[in-house]
C-alpha cells in the first residue's frame, strides 16, 4: 500500500478539516493509502507552531517554497485564501508535486486555466476542494440520476444560505475583499451548488444573473479565522468589493432548467445547502443541515402511499457508510472531507486522477464568470462564450 507524503499550506478553517481527514483516514479506510503529514506552512509562527502541534504534522514552516524544495513531499494541499492558490500550483506543479487545492480553484477563469494547464503540463496528479458531492446522500442522488431512476431531468433547484455577515458591524474579513477572494457568496458558496449541478445533472449552458452587496463598508478586523472575526466599531472602515448575495437562472446541456441561489444575508439559515432534482420519474430533495438523508419521490409508487420518503443514508448500501458506524448513527461535515482524501489517496494509489479535479475547477469558474458577465451586460450568456 503506497504511502503519501503530504505537505499543507494554510491551517486554520480548510487546513484543519483536511489535517482531521488525513489523522482519521487510516483508521477508517486504511485500504486506501496512508498519507503522512509531513509539514504545514502557515504564515505566524506561533500559529502554525501551535497548528503542528495540535493536529499532528511532523514539522511547520511559514514560507510555503520550503515545501516544495522537500524530497519526502509528494502532495501540496492548498487550504490558503483563494488569490493564493495559483502561485502555489504553479510552483509546486512545476517541483513536481500532486495537487489538491480548496475551491474556488482561482480568481478567476483565465487563472484557473493556467493551473489546469500547468498540470498537466507537469504530469503531477490534481484535485480540486468540491467536498459536498462526498456526503452518502448526494451519491445516492446521484446514483438514482445515473441510473435513469428519475427518469428525464427537468429541475435542478439549489440555494446555499448563510447568515454570519448579516450584522452590518461584522469585521471586513479577506471573503469580503475582491482581490483575495474573486468574489462574494458567488465564489464561495455558489461554486459549491454550480459543482453538485455539474456533478448531478451535467453541464450548464447559458445563464443569466443578478445580484447585490447590501452592507457596503465594513470596520477592519483585528483577527479573522474561516467564518469568525473580531474587530471593533471604532476601527477604520473599509470598501466591501464582493456580492452579498448571487442569484441566477440557468439552462443545461441536456434540457433541464436551473435555479440558484447563494447568499450570507439569510438569517437563520447558518449553513443551508440544498438542492431539489425534479424528473419525469421522480424526484430528490437534499439539505446539508440534514446531510445524513435524502428525501425521494417516485411516480410510481401506488397511489395511496405516494409522498416524499426519508432515506437515511447509513446503510451498508450507500457510499462510505460500510466504513463508518451502524446505519442510523449519523456522520458529520469532516466526514466529507475525509471521504475525499479517500477518493485522493486511491487515485494516487491507482495511479489516475481523482475526481474533482483542476478540469472541474475550471469549468466551475467558467460558469462563474459567465453569472458574472450577464449581470454586468444585463443579458443571457452562453458559458462556452468564455
Ligand atoms: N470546501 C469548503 O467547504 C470550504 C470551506 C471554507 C473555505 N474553503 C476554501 O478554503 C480556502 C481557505 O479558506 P479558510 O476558510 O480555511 O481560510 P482561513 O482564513 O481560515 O485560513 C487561511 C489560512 O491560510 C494561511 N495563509 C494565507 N496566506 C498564506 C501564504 N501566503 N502562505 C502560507 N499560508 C497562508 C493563513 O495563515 C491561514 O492559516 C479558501 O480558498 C476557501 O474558499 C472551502
Amino acid at each position: 500500500m503506497k504511502q503519501v507524503n503530504v505537505g499543507m499550506i494554510g491551517y486554520k478553517f480548510m487546513g484543519k478539516a483536511h489535517s482531521h481527514a488525513y489523522r482519521d483516514l487510516p483508521m477508517f479506510f486504511p485500504q486506501v493509502g496512508r498519507p503522512v503529514m509531513k509539514a504545514i506552512c502557515g504564515r505566524d509562527e506561533k500559529g502554525v507552531s501551535q497548528a503542528a502541534e495540535q493536529f499532528g504534522w511532523e514539522s511547520w514552516t511559514t514560507d510555503w517554497r520550503e515545501l516544495l524544495k522537500r524530497d519526502d513531499i509528494d502532495l501540496i494541499d492548498i487550504n490558503a485564501p483563494s488569490d493564493a492558490h495559483k502561485e502555489i500550483a504553479l510552483a509546486a506543479a512545476a517541483a513536481g508535486k500532486h495537487l489538491f487545492c480548496e475551491k474556488p480553484l482561482a480568481l478567476t477563469l483565465a487563472d484557473s486555466r493556467e493551473m489546469l494547464q500547468a498540470a498537466e503540463r507537469a504530469g503531477v496528479k490534481h484535485m480540486v476542494g468540491f467536498n459536498y458531492r462526498f456526503a452518502p446522500a448526494v451519491r445516492l442522488a446521484k446514483k438514482l440520476v445515473e441510473e435513469g431512476r428519475l427518469g428525464q431531468i427537468y429541475h435542478f433547484r439549489a440555494w446555499f444560505l448563510q447568515d454570519w455577515i448579516v450584522d452590518p458591524e461584522f469585521p471586513l474579513v479577506w471573503r469580503l475583499q475582491k482581490e483575495v477572494a474573486g468574489s462574494g457568496s458567488h465564489g464561495d458558496l455558489g461554486a459549491h451548488l454550480i459543482d453538485l449541478a455539474h456533478y448531478l445533472v451535467g453541464d450548464i449552458q447559458e445563464v443569466i444573473g443578478m445580484s447585490e452587496t447590501f452592507v457596503k463598508e465594513r470596520p477592519m478586523p483585528s483577527s479573522m479565522t474561516g467564518l469568525s472575526a473580531r474587530g471593533s466599531k471604532d476601527a477604520p472602515r473599509g470598501p466591501v468589493t464582493v456580492d452579498d448575495a448571487t442569484l441566477f437562472l440557468a439552462r443545461f446541456a441536456g434540457g433541464a432548467l436551473g435555479s440558484f441561489e447563494a447568499s450570507r444575508f439569510a438569517p437563520g439559515h447558518r449553513c443551508t445547502n440544498a438542492f431539489e432534482i425534479n424528473g419525469s420519474k421522480g424526484s430528490v430533495k437534499f439539505d446539508f443541515e440534514r446531510m445524513n438523508e435524502l428525501q425521494v419521490y417516485f411516480t410510481d409508487d401506488a397511489e395511496d402511499v405516494q409522498g416524499f420518503r426519508r432515506v437515511l443514508a447509513t446503510d451498508p448500501a450507500h457510499a462510505y457508510a460500510e466504513a463508518w458506524w451502524p446505519p442510523g448513527h449519523t456522520i458529520g461535515y469532516e466526514h466529507t472531507f475525509i471521504h475525499e482524501v479517500v477518493e485522493l489517496m486511491q487515485a494516487l494509489q491507482e495511479n489516475r486522477q481523482p475526481v474533482p479535479d483542476f478540469r472541474d475547477g475550471v469549468k466551475c469558474q467558467q460558469v462563474l464568470e459567465a453569472v458574472d458577465l450577464s449581470i454586468a451586460e444585463k443579458r443571457w450568456i452562453q458559458t462556452n462564450e468564455l
